[in-house]
């Protein structure tokens, strides 16, 4: 097992809760600024994190025109053009950022995540996702969205691409020459020559070798596809899992799909999400949790269902139980998750949505530092998680809260370092650097 937890702060507006920018704290305009993303993620970087993270849906999620106005993540800067903002804007901190495989190249991607490592001096990783919205597939030529099979085939093209491109230029391709006049060693950078199914690229890539070898590939599929993806090629994973059980299965059906691809257990970290709430005593921090569910419209909470269940239940009762919800081509597991919630606890379609609206089928807890640091330290020393993906309802109070009172707790405890150790995200996770056709030690 890994010493030290893994923490990454998932950067989202005013936070991850649907009505999170309505709560008095926020500072309506300030989403918009980098100000307000640069306070975040030092604030992150102070709190000894390893990752912030940014997320990416191109196109409005939900197009319902009754729904977005009462959204504030119907703005969001698109990722990786905020993420080389952060990248002058922190020192220590992994910058990882979203780009879709149904919906860009390959050489896009491989050039952009290697030019924000270098800037970044060995931080950057992509989350590769395939997107799950018929919205995004309208914003570019398609009338809907690749189905899912499909989608996966795709990306598994896609990622080996990638990883071909990262690895073009051996380590010490760049010579620098003045005297012989070579800038580089042509004998250390190669062509890809790839020709597969959906797409063809020659190389090299017009870039050196990353500083961390390559960047981070991150995931967050938990469809059987899904891990089977991340099982071959992702150095990290973030997972929507909401009891210790759930966490338990993923985990260790996930690390189980390694040693077919020749991988070790601890060349992959698995990030669950978590919803923290704190107070300085437990009512304090359910007042807060109950202020912020008055806050969700009704209107945004069907609209928080159809993202995740794939059906609009606008004409049901919302004080009803949930009808029987029809297999769709969006993300499976997070639907499953909350169809066997609402099941299990007997929830109206209100109620779902508004037990759903922080959590979103993720782990949540509401309560004092010591409750939340117990509750990571469970799933940590249980076969549950790595370390955790910190999801703040509210941003930047929830953030600050976690930084100031729980970091404290889990240092004390041993869970996370109180300074960076490593130069690169890789060696701060401790993640081997990886093996290229130049280096097969790594
Ligand atoms: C923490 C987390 C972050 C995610 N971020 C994104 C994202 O930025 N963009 C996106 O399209 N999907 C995102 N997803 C969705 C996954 O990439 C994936 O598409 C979804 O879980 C459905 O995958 P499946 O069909 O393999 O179950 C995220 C999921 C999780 C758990």
């Amino acid at each position: 097992m890994v010493e030290h937890m893994a923490l990454g702060a998932f950067l989202q507006g005013f936070g991850h809760h649907q009505a999170g920018w309505r709560d008095p704290s926020t500072d309506p305009g300030s989403e918009l600024t980098l100000e307000h993303y640069q306070r975040i993620a030092q604030t992150a970087e102070r709190g000894q994190f390893d990752l912030v993270f940014l997320a990416d849906v191109a196109g409005w999620r939900d197009w319902n025109r009754d729904t977005i106005q009462h959204l504030s993540r119907t703005a969001i800067f698109e990722p990786i053009t905020l993420l080389s903002a952060l990248a002058v804007s922190t020192r220590n901190i992994g910058l990882i950022a979203t780009a879709s495989t149904s919906y860009y190249e390959p050489f896009t991607v491989a050039r952009m995540f290697n030019s924000i490592d270098r800037l970044s001096g060995g931080r950057a990783g992509w989350n590769l996702v395939t997107s799950t919205t018929e919205a995004e597939a309208q914003n570019f030529s398609r009338e809907h969205q690749i189905p899912h099979a499909e989608r996966y085939a795709r990306a598994s093209e896609f990622a080996d691409v990638v990883r071909g491109l990262w690895d073009c230029w051996a380590a010490d391709a760049v010579l620098v020459d003045k005297e012989s006049g070579n800038y580089l060693n042509p004998g250390r950078v190669r062509e890809l020559n790839h020709k597969g199914p959906y797409f063809q690229v020659r190389g090299p890539m017009n870039m050196a070798r990353a500083v961390q070898g390559t960047p981070l590939i991150v995931q967050a599929g938990s469809s059987g596809a899904g891990m089977d993806l991340a099982a071959r090629t992702a150095d990290l994973v973030f997972t929507a899992q909401p009891t210790l059980e759930s966490g338990q299965a993923f985990y260790a059906d996930l690390k189980g799909r390694l040693p077919a691809h020749g991988r070790a257990p601890d060349s992959l970290r698995i990030l669950p999400g978590l919803v923290a709430i704190i107070g300085s005593t437990e009512a304090e921090a359910q007042a807060k949790a109950a202020s912020l569910e008055q806050l969700v419209h009704h209107r945004v909470g069907i609209g928080q269902l159809r993202d995740l269940l794939g059906v609009d239940l606008t004409d049901h009762d919302p004080d009803g139980p949930l009808p029987e919800i029809p297999e769709t081509e969006g993300g499976k597991s997070r639907r499953q998750i909350l169809i066997d919630m609402a099941k299990r606890d007997n929830l109206s379609i209100r109620q779902l949505y508004q037990k759903t609206a922080a959590a979103r089928g993720f782990l949540a807890v509401t309560g004092t530092p010591e409750q939340v640091a117990d509750a990571m330290e469970l799933w940590f020393r249980n076969g549950a998680a790595d370390g955790f993906n910190l999801m703040p309802p509210v941003m930047s109070r929830d953030l600050d809260d976690f930084v100031d009172h729980v970091v404290p707790v889990l240092q004390k405890r041993g869970l996370m370092r109180t300074e960076y150790t490593g130069a690169t995200l890789r060696e701060n996770l401790g993640l081997a650097k990886p093996a290229s056709v130049y280096d097969p030690a790594g």
